[in-house]
């Protein structure tokens, strides 16, 4: 059985082009798998708080040491971790927000990075423990960023995945999608034509 971990960041739940090429990515790879499980998580309505100094302290307490705000919110992240843990390959719809990822997903970020849970400290430098695991990020921008030193988001993206653990991951882009009409449309065909390739 192969699970599939969708993630949509989109401020526009799943109507934003992010959630929209991501849900396509699902689609196709699920088309006649069965067996396959997918969870979706919505940030944009699903908010997971920002990181506070109270909730990072509590994730490093005893459950019987943590308040009721800690223990509540270390039941999220254990939760949020558990989805990626279970998760054979993960689908992240992620659109740029004033040049870099939305804070929806940061969040989410900042919930999954747990000492000793997703990755560990060796005298080598942090390991990632969620191993094994392929990632696909559908990329959306309404400008043109990648392969410039503008495009910030791809590597902070790659970057935190593979502190993790997660280095198998692949970015289908859809850029320029603020330039015109015709520009949008040959950006959307394009980037599903290579979803269309990369799980025929
Ligand atoms: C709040 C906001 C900030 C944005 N900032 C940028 C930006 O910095 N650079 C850019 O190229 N496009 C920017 N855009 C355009 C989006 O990246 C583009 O419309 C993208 O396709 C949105 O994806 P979504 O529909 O999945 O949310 C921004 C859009 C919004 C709503």
């Amino acid at each position: 059985m192969t699970n599939v971990l969708h993630i949509n960041s989109s401020l526009f739940g799943s109507q934003g082009e992010s959630s929209q090429l991501a849900e396509h990515f699902v689609e196709k790879l699920t088309a006649g798998q069965k067996g396959t499980h997918v969870k979706t998580r919505m940030l944009a309505e699903e908010i997971v708080p920002h990181l506070t100094a109270e909730t990072f302290q509590g994730f490093m307490l005893e459950e019987k040491e943590r308040n009721d705000h800690q223990k509540s919110m270390t039941a999220l992240s254990d939760a949020l971790v558990e989805e990626v843990r279970e998760a054979d390959v993960l689908v992240p719809g992620v659109p740029l927000y004033n040049f870099t990822m939305p804070s929806t997903l940061k969040s989410w970020f900042d919930y999954i990075a747990r000492a000793g849970i997703t990755f560990r400290y060796t005298e080598n430098g942090p390991v990632g423990l969620m191993e094994n695991k392929k990632a696909y990020i559908l990329a959306t921008r309404g400008g043109l960023y990648q392969g410039t030193e503008m495009d910030t988001q791809t590597p902070l993206i790659r970057h935190f995945l593979a502190f993790i653990g997660i280095t198998d991951v692949e970015f289908i882009y859809a850029e320029g999608l603020s330039m015109g009409d015709e520009a949008k449309k040959a950006a959307l065909l394009t980037a599903t034509h290579q979803i269309d390739q990369l799980v025929a």
